[in-house]
């Protein structure tokens, strides 16, 4: 990887090459979404599935029409109140939107992310980037320039090194293609919120893998096995059967392990891939986490947590 600055960045996006950049969720993995050769070496560089479609990275909501072909009430209402954030929504794509963006789908997902070097980068390269986060296929995503670092990419990849990202969780997505908006990935701005601004409920279209390519229930994982537990009780019944260096990511200490305390909500989210890489790092075997509570981030925290435990 070799580091540069804003005009660098811009300047390799436009030329058909590939950039790390932060955004408010995590470091995406950029190149320009308008170019099938410069799209093929993300696919190639992350050592990802090509079936699996990318996030369409925008300056503002106003470019939309220039990659759906229809805006749905309810994907104007979410756009208008909730962009730039940590919000990605499927829309229908516009004819000329590349395959290798939609996996070959009808549908393109679209995004405004907040974070200002990010919204800097698509001003200064002038089209919009599509992106995937900037791990290695089925690895945590980084959420700072360290971790991006740490994934080995070369030198034909270029880094924007914005520190540590704000959410360290990815976007939310949605689908808005139906008359039902349908949460396809729980993520950085809770589900509550979303339907505050609808004013009506999500409907759950999670586990429809047909609908949500790329969203494999093994997905985020580190090196060390992941064990979900709900409770204290849970992970000293696990500690007591397994072995090697232990880790246990919760509410409190148990003996056996090494506590790493979870803290709470979006405190929560933020420490959850940090964690997992530095316990990688410290060569854990077993890493037992206590699942949150399933609403406002926790959806999103125990989404994360059961899919590293998914690993085979
Ligand atoms: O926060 C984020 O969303 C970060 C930053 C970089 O923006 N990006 C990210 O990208 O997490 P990635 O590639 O790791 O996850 C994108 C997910 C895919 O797994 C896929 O399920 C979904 O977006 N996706 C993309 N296009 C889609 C489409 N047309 N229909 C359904 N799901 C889609
Ligand atoms: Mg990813």
């Amino acid at each position: 990887m070799r580091d540069v600055n804003l005009e660098q960045a811009a300047r390799t996006l436009r030329e058909g090459g590939l950039v790390a950049f932060p955004t408010e969720t995590v470091y995406g993995l950029g190149a320009r979404a308008d170019d099938a050769q410069a799209l093929d070496r993300v696919f190639v560089a992350k050592g990802r599935p090509r079936t699996h479609p990318l996030i369409v990275h925008l300056e503002s909501g106003a470019e939309l029409e220039a990659w759906v072909r229809e805006i749905p009430p309810a994907a104007r209402r979410l756009a208008d109140v909730l962009w730039p954030g940590p919000l990605t929504l499927v829309l229908w794509r516009r004819a000329g939107v590349l395959d290798a963006v939609t996996g070959g789908r009808d549908t393109v997902a679209v995004r405004v992310p907040r974070h200002p070097l990010a919204l800097a980068l698509l001003r200064a390269t002038g089209v919009a980037i599509a992106a995937p986060s900037a791990n290695k296929f089925g690895h945590v995503s980084p959420t700072s320039a360290a971790h991006v670092r740490a994934e080995g990419f070369d030198d034909s990849v270029a880094l924007l090194d914005g520190g540590e990202c704000e959410v360290r969780l990815e976007s939310t997505i949605v689908d808005v293609t139906s008359g039902v908006p349908t949460l396809l990935r729980p993520g950085g701005i809770d589900v509550e919120t979303i339907e505050e601004v609808l004013g009506a409920k999500l409907a759950d279209g999670r586990g429809g893998e047909a609908r949500a390519p790329g969203m494999l229930a093994a997905h985020y994982a580190p090196r060390a096995r992941v064990v979900a537990v709900r409770d204290l009780d849970e992970a000293r019944a696990r500690i007591a059967e397994s072995s090697g260096k232990i880790a246990f990511v919760g509410s409190a200490p148990v003996s056996g392990a090494t506590f790493v305390s979870a803290g709470e909500g979006a405190a929560r989210a933020r420490t959850l891939y940090a964690t997992l890489r530095a316990l990688d790092a410290d060569a854990h075997d077993e890493v037992i986490i206590e699942l949150p509570e399933e609403r406002g981030i926790g959806l999103a925290v125990a989404d994360r947590i059961r899919r590293a435990a998914a690993k085979p």
